[in-house]
């Protein structure tokens, strides 16, 4: 196993992509801090994670309130007493016509998708420093390359949380910290199936854009994220690696 007695954090990971990634970073042999805002569903992945054998937290996390992140961080380590692994999930999509967003959303998603990423990243950065080892992963979305129509907060965030990448791993490198990211490309969660107006629109974006011919799964995004968590990408950091069957490529 690639990950084995590993302490990772997962945020977003009551369902969804973080939920997968959860999952799958146990499987891999980690121990697992599932932090969301839903407290009830986090418990029920930390159950599931208990289940496979290893060691996990249900904490209810709001990721753009600094002082959850703190309380996270120490909770994590008076658990585990280190954090090997940090996955910046948790984030939010609702559809923003550029005319009509308001500061509100605006801040919304920004706050969620682009600060929650930078100060959770620098909170458990500061203990992967002291630690001199830690793999960070970010997930961010095709959207920080192509935006999608009526998503101006949302494909500004994640090209924020691309850029934030790649700065911050600068930084972190003579600390032996990674940081990357990975950007799925349109992934079957509550998050999409919320999204489009019906199954036809979704389906119509999926023939229009992917040549792969299918939307993605959470579990698509496991191997990835195993990878850039894992030694094998002890010499990568920086980098975006995009997850999309393709839909860039066009
Ligand atoms: N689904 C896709 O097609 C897709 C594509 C590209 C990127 N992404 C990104 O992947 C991530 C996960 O998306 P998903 O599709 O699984 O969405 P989802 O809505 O199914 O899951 C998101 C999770 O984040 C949690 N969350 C939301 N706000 C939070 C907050 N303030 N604090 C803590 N937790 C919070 C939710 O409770 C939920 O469990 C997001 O960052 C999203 O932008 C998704």
């Amino acid at each position: 196993m690639k990950l084995e007695d590993r302490i990772a954090i997962v945020t977003g990971a009551a369902q969804g992509i973080g939920r997968a990634l959860a999952l799958g970073l146990a499987g891999e042999g980690a121990h697992v801090v599932v932090a969301d805002i839903q407290e009830d569903k986090a418990i029920e992945t930390a159950a599931e994670i208990q289940r496979m054998g290893r060691r996990s937290l249900g904490l209810q996390v709001d990721v753009s309130v600094l002082s959850d992140l703190a309380r996270m961080v120490e909770r994590t380590l008076q658990e585990f007493g280190r954090i090997d692994i940090l996955v910046n999930n948790a984030g939010i999509a609702l559809p923003t016509p550029f005319l009509e967003t308001t500061e509100e959303v605006w801040d919304r998603i920004i706050d969620i998708n682009l600060k929650a990423v930078f100060f959770c990243s620098q909170f458990v950065a500061r203990v992967m420093v002291k630690q001199g080892r830690g793999k960070i992963v970010n997930v961010a979305s095709t959207s920080s390359f192509v935006a999608g129509r009526s998503e101006v907060p949302y494909a500004i965030s994640k090209a924020g949380v691309r850029m934030l990448t790649a700065a911050a791993s600068a930084e972190l490198a003579p600390y032996h910290v990674n940081m990357n990211a990975i950007a799925p490309g349109l992934i079957r969660t509550p998050l999409t199936e919320g999204y489009f107006p019906s199954a036809e629109a979704f389906e119509a974006r999926v023939r229009a854009k992917i040549p792969m011919g299918r939307a993605g799964t959470p579990e698509d995004l496991v191997g990835a994220v195993i990878f850039l968590c894992s030694d094998d990408a002890d010499y990568v950091t920086g980098h975006t690696l995009v997850v999309d069957g393709g839909w860039l490529t066009q």
